[in-house]
């Protein structure tokens, strides 16, 4: 493998100094979601007539069947309202990203997101958000603790763990690694690095069928059958969980690895967004995700790698939906990782890759070098996934990194507001 490496990031968290006391401390709330929800019920209680207005979006612990109508309810209706501030209060569901791209979509649409402690803090809850939300800066994401402590997100560059040590070939672990999505542009490339660096047989979940595919990859394919310790390849739809149970009842080895690359990608404005548009686009990735954990065997499980996108932490123009499955997909994997204690759980939120994939195919790489982006080429990114392969175990190490390509991307780290409204000097 050769090139320059790609550049990595974490997550960390940052203390947010507590709402200033003093000041309006309420809306006039329009809330969507769930009208018996506690939240939505103090809300309503506290709004106040000679207020702001605003709209409130209440979600719950887990994104669920409704919630992708839901928070295009709430966009809906800021937009259409005089205020056009829209404030999302969850307890894990997620949705920050759809809300972060219908702002850069729709200037004047104010936007922020408070994921709340599950067990509301008392009454004086609704004053705070109305505080948190006022205070906050543009499509600030804040975090409130149980004791009420406010964070936000930061980023940290970091060195990912050392790659494979190189011996005289490749190492015989003896197992199967399952990809999903395998037979799309990054599934190949990742079954072949992980079949002759890491000696996996690697089992390839898709929907297309290999018959279907284009020249070059129906080679790519071929090769990776026919060298040791060969390939399988199994067609299913990764959210059909009867269908994935039944291919991957028939595979010998135990698995030990899975890269999660299934996905679908569409753009367009989340003003045009339907719900069935984001549950479709959201499906292979979050559903398709706990589909195959639930069939494997856990305990065989030493490493997860979950294919997720940067569009998920930072605003993309015409890339709402995309970002939302992408943000659900990388909650749902942090939430599963608490089950697997034997395995090495990471999600990698990917800037785009150049040299192979579909936004290669679709012509994106061009355009995105041109907005500032570091793309991905394909033998660091490669180079950059067996380093994944030495990501801790355990469902505490368990974590996200954000990978760009070589040199500056100026779209990420986004620029860094304290979550107060205040950017630094
Ligand atoms: N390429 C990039 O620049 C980039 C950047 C960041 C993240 N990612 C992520 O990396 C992963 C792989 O990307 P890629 O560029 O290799 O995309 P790709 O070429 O489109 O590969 C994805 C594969 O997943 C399959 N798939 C879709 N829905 C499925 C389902 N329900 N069950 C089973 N298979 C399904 C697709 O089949 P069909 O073709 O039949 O739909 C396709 O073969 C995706 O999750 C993508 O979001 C890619």
């Amino acid at each position: 493998m050769s090139g320059a490496a790609v550049r990595a990031f974490r997550p960390v968290t940052i203390a947010v100094d507590p709402p200033r006391a003093g000041g309006p401390a309420a809306f006039r709330w329009d809330v969507a979601g769930d009208p018996r929800d506690p939240l939505a019920v103090a809300l309503r209680h506290a709004s106040r007539r000679d207020a702001e207005p605003a709209v409130a979006v209440v979600l719950g612990t887990a994104h669920r069947s409704g919630d992708s109508a839901v928070l295009l309810e709430g966009i809906a209706r800021a937009g259409a309202s005089g205020g056009r501030r829209l404030v999302l209060l969850h307890r894990g569901a997620g949705g920050g990203s759809l809300l972060r791209s219908a702002a850069l979509e729709s200037p004047g649409l104010r936007v922020a997101v408070l994921e709340l402690p599950v067990r509301d803090a008392g009454p004086g809850l609704p004053a705070r958000i109305a505080r948190l939300a006022r205070g906050a800066a543009p499509g600030a994401e804040l975090r409130v603790a149980g004791d009420g402590t406010v964070t936000r997100t930061g980023w940290r560059a970091v060195t990912l763990p050392e790659p494979p040590v190189p011996s005289g070939g490749p190492a015989r672990p003896g197992g199967a690694a399952l990809i999903t999505g395998g037979l799309g542009g990054l599934g190949l490339r990742a079954a072949a690095v992980l079949s002759a660096v890491r000696g996996y047989r690697p089992v390839l979940l898709d929907t297309t069928a290999p018959g279907e595919l284009p020249p070059r990859a129906a080679a790519l394919l071929c090769r990776l059958c026919d060298a040791p310790p060969g390939a399988d390849v199994l067609t299913a739809d990764v959210t059909d969980h009867r269908a994935v149970a039944r291919v991957l009842g028939r595979v010998p080895l135990p698995v030990r690895a899975v890269v999660h690359c299934a996905g679908v990608v569409a753009g367009g404005p989340v003003a045009d967004a339907r719900a069935r548009d984001l549950d479709a686009l959201a499906a292979p990735k979050a559903d398709g995700l706990g589909t195959v954990l639930d069939v494997l065997d856990p305990g065989a499980l030493r490493h997860l790698v979950v294919f997720g996108s940067v569009t998920a932490r930072v605003a993309h123009r015409q890339l709402g939906g995309y970002g939302l499955a992408n943000e659900l997909l990388r909650r749902e994997a942090l939430r599963r990782a608490a089950a697997l204690p034997r395995c090495a759980t990471v999600v990698a939120e990917w800037s785009l890759w150049s040299g192979a994939g579909r936004a290669h195919e679709m012509g994106a790489v061009g355009q995105a070098r041109r907005m500032g982006m570091a793309p991905v080429p394909l033998a660091p990114g490669m180079a950059a996934l067996l380093r994944l392969l030495r990501w801790p175990a355990g469902a505490r190490a368990a974590g996200a990194v954000v990978l760009t390509g070589p040199g500056e991307d100026a779209t990420f780290p986004p620029e860094e507001a304290d979550g107060r409204g205040n950017s630094p000097t």
